[in-house]
């Protein structure tokens, strides 16, 4: 018997019934529906709403609802509407009509606006414990690599001399933002929507911001209509953990380059690469390739619930029931990913010989050389073009830059002295870049110091 067939002559149709239920998904929040259901108890029993009896009666009935969840003698109900329908039932026919006052001065609109944040609230937790752990990792193999030198790329073309060491740091400060992203989200989201009623309010004289207080919210949300239609909370952390997903998959992205024979720049551990069902010399990368590819079920996420809140006039829809499981996919995801992708960096061998010989060609010194007769005196665009000549004749040679002899230099700029040579060595154009963010050591030094006093924060 449904809760409203009072109003209703038929019994709603089998296909409405499992069209119209949630319980498949949102039975993950019972432990949130629970403890917001104990604190509006609490809250109500404090106010005189509920007599005492009736309160310590609910929230000892609640109490053996979680226990028997959590142990397995109390499975979900698969025709229960949803996971707040299933817990009130559920209540109801363990202590009687004590049960049927829990709902007094709540609808399921502000219910499940609270149960959303507070599971929210908990993953954002755990989503930041990950993202730390895959800093750590980034900590280890750049505090490694901080003197390994590789080419940097524009347009995936050899640029400039870098360390493998700096290249990790960028991803560092990607996923240091991506967690302040996350912090941000949950303070913002910090306010309880319980009290907003369905949409109104209520008559009866509660007090929000003692089950706000109960709740560990900051303070209670400041509209009720607001407190129950907005999503902005599932919305902006969809978009943090969209960014996460854009930063892992650029970097898988790298690191399924930097694994193939034309780069050889490292090699993944055994654990975490895998082999062909064909051919006997492969062995793959299809970590960082699957965590590339489920970016794009994350971003899904986060489209699918930006198209469905676009539209809703307020305050609650329907619509809106298929916020959790956009976030929830998101959250699983973005979990599976981190947890996956940061042992597989932690483990990862750096072959730092194949590194630096792939620096040593493709002209990446030719700035350098530049520089060189910038710093000799000549202005900066009459150096780019004598250099452009010069990388022009050893092409034309089968020869580098380095190779060059003095007088082949001083052939196209009087110039060039004798200390060109180690003005362009490999070193010298790495340690030589001492610009404050740069690659240079004391730069790397610097950024590691940064990353290493966040994870003693974290
Ligand atoms: N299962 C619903 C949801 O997730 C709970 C709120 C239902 N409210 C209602 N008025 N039908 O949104």
């Amino acid at each position: 018997m449904k809760l409203w067939a009072g109003r209703f002559a038929k019994e709603t149709d089998s296909r409405v019934n499992d069209f119209n239920s949630s319980i498949s998904f949102d039975a993950r929040m019972y432990r949130e529906d629970i403890q917001g259901s104990v604190a509006h108890a609490t809250m109500l029993g404090e106010q005189g709403i509920l007599t005492k009896e009736e309160t310590a009666s609910i929230i000892e009935g609640l109490g053996g609802i979680l226990a028997d969840i959590e142990s397995g003698a109390l499975p979900f109900d698969p025709e229960a509407e949803d996971i707040h329908m299933f817990i009130e039932a559920e209540l109801t026919r363990r202590i009687g009509d004590a049960g049927k006052r829990l709902h007094t001065a709540r609808s399921r609109n502000d219910q499940v606006a609270l149960d959303v944040r507070l599971y929210l609230r908990r993953e954002i937790t755990a989503v930041r414990g990950l993202v730390t752990e895959l800093l750590s990792a980034l900590e280890k193999q750049a505090r490694a690599n901080k003197c390994t030198v590789m080419p940097g790329y524009t347009h995936l073309q050899r640029a400039q001399p870098i360390t493998f060491g700096h290249h990790l740091l960028a991803y560092a400060q990607m996923f240091m933002r991506d967690d302040s992203r996350l912090a941000d989200c949950a303070r913002r989201m910090n306010e309880c929507p319980l009290g907003s009623g369905a949409l109104a309010g209520t008559t009866h004289p509660i007090n929000r911001a003692r089950t706000a207080e109960l709740l560990d919210f900051d303070r209670p949300t400041a509209n009720s209509l607001d407190g129950v239609a907005d999503r902005d909370a599932c919305i902006e952390l969809l978009s943090a953990l969209s960014l996460i997903m854009l930063h892992l998959s650029r970097f898988s992205e790298e690191i399924v380059l930097w694994c193939s024979w034309e780069f050889k720049f490292v090699e993944l551990d055994d654990a975490y690469a895998t082999g062909s069902s064909i051919m006997p010399q492969k062995k793959n990368p299809d970590v960082a390739e699957l965590v590339r590819g489920k970016t794009g079920r994350v971003y899904g996420d986060l489209m699918a619930l930006l198209t469905a809140m676009k539209g809703l006039p307020l305050a609650y829809n329907k619509d809106m029931q298929e916020d959790k499981e956009a976030v929830f996919d998101a959250i699983d995801t973005v979990k599976l990913c981190l947890s996956t992708f940061a042992p597989m960096l932690a483990t990862m061998r750096v072959l730092s010989a194949n590194m630096r010989r792939a620096a040593s060609g493709g002209f990446i010194n030719a700035t350098d050389c530049a520089d060189y007769l910038t710093k000799k005196g000549m202005p900066f665009r009459d150096a780019y073009k004598i250099t452009g000549t010069l990388v022009a004749y050893c092409i034309g040679h089968g020869k580098t830059l380095e190779a060059l002899t003095l007088d082949e230099f001083q052939a196209h700029s009087p110039l060039f002295e004798n200390d060109v040579f180690d003005a362009i060595a490999l070193d010298t154009c790495v340690n030589g870049r001492v610009s404050q963010g740069g690659p240079g050591l004391s730069s790397v030094e610097a950024q590691l110091a940064q990353l290493h006093a966040f994870l003693q924060g974290a």
